[in-house]
């Protein structure tokens, strides 16, 4: 295996970019390695018209070291009361480029989501009919059931049905955790996709609790049992265009994450392409990791691919156990794989 792996440079179509300091203090780690990221709306408030979204694309861009070739891809965060002529208008105008689906109380600032599809059926009838992707965070949110069968539950109750009522409607089912998930998006048509976070591929529900209580291993959904990480492995690296790279990148601060109420989320973006690749080598599957990393994701969202390419030089890279204030995934861990430059 060659110690040099160049590919089209890669996209985030999953990452939490926060607001304020924690923008300033994360966008450049993104901006490092992806050329164009989904930024998720759930800021506090969230991000819910398209001028909303417009003025926090334009705090991001502000955020940016200068010269730094980065396009911030704005969702809508979808409520009980959307209006989709908003929403409409924010596709049109090139503001937003999808809209995500927060089950209320599902996850992080997810209080203000959706708590019943019915009430946004007039939403997704207008994003079938222009063509506007649905980003769901696929996970039920009755308390009766297990949190580690949440991801599953939602394919059953919910994700089935809405592909019934609207077998056009392009979805992302984000961040999937369970084989269960892989086997549903693997055996779906071209409408149905998934990204897959490098934590997932990487830890077990038994990191959590490896040595004592480890909160920098939660995050929802929550890892499952290693029968789920290994059949995402394969999902990841089986070169399948359904499934391509989003991090879930989700940085708290370390205050918010170690409390009796610690914060659900993992901040990966400082070495996630180093990452996926170790995951990608491990399975023999290097070859794969453009197909991912590079190419499926603007293909199912229907943009052209990057023009400049990344190179990967096989080099020992320790992790720092913090950064910024900031716990990162692989925290003190020596990654085999570093992202030399872009060109
Ligand atoms: C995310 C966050 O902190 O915003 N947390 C997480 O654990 N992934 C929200 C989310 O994507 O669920
Ligand atoms: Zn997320």
């Amino acid at each position: 295996m060659s110690d040099r792996f160049t590919l089209i440079a890669p996209d985030d179509w999953h990452v939490h970019l926060r607001d304020g300091a924690m923008l300033e203090n994360v966008v450049t780690h993104t901006a490092r390695v992806f050329r164009r990221a989904i930024v998720m709306p759930n800021l506090s408030p969230p991000v819910i018209t398209w001028a909303a979204a417009e003025a926090y694309r334009e705090r991001i861009l502000r955020a940016l070291p200068s010269g730094e070739q980065f396009t911030p891809l704005m969702t809508a965060y979808l409520t009980d009361s959307t209006d989709p002529d908003d929403l409409e208008q924010g596709f049109k105008r090139g503001v937003f480029t999808a809209a995500k689906l927060y089950p209320a109380n599902a996850t992080t600032n997810s209080a203000a989501g959706v708590r019943d599809l019915d009430n946004i059926g007039a939403v997704l009838s207008c994003m079938q009919r222009i063509g506007m992707p649905l980003l769901i965070h696929g996970e039920v949110t009755d308390p009766d059931v297990d949190i580690f069968d949440r991801e599953a539950e939602f394919i059953n109750r919910h994700l089935r049905s809405l592909r019934q009522r609207f077998p056009e409607l392009r979805v992302v089912f984000e961040h999937i955790t369970t084989e269960q998930a892989v086997d549903y998006v693997g055996s779906a048509d071209q409408g149905l996709a998934a990204t897959i976070t490098p934590h997932h591929l990487h830890i077990n529900r038994n990191s959590m609790f490896s040595g004592g209580l480890r909160s920098d291993f939660y995050c929802l959904p929550v890892a499952k049992r290693e029968r789920h990480r290994l059949a995402l492995r394969r999902a990841a690296t089986s070169g399948d265009p359904r499934f391509f790279l989003g991090t879930d990148s989700a940085p708290h601060s370390r205050a918010a994450k170690e409390t009796s109420c610690g914060c659900a989320g993992i901040f990966n973006a400082p070495h996630a392409l180093e990452s996926y690749a170790l995951v990608f080598d491990e399975e023999g599957a290097m070859d794969q990791l453009e197909g991912f990393a590079s190419l499926h994701g603007p293909r199912f969202y229907g943009l052209p691919l990057n023009s400049t390419q990344v190179t990967l030089e096989r080099r020992d890279h320790l992790v720092p156990e913090i950064i910024n204030g900031l716990v990162p995934f692989h925290a003190a861990d020596v990654l085999p794989w570093r992202v030399r430059s872009s060109c």
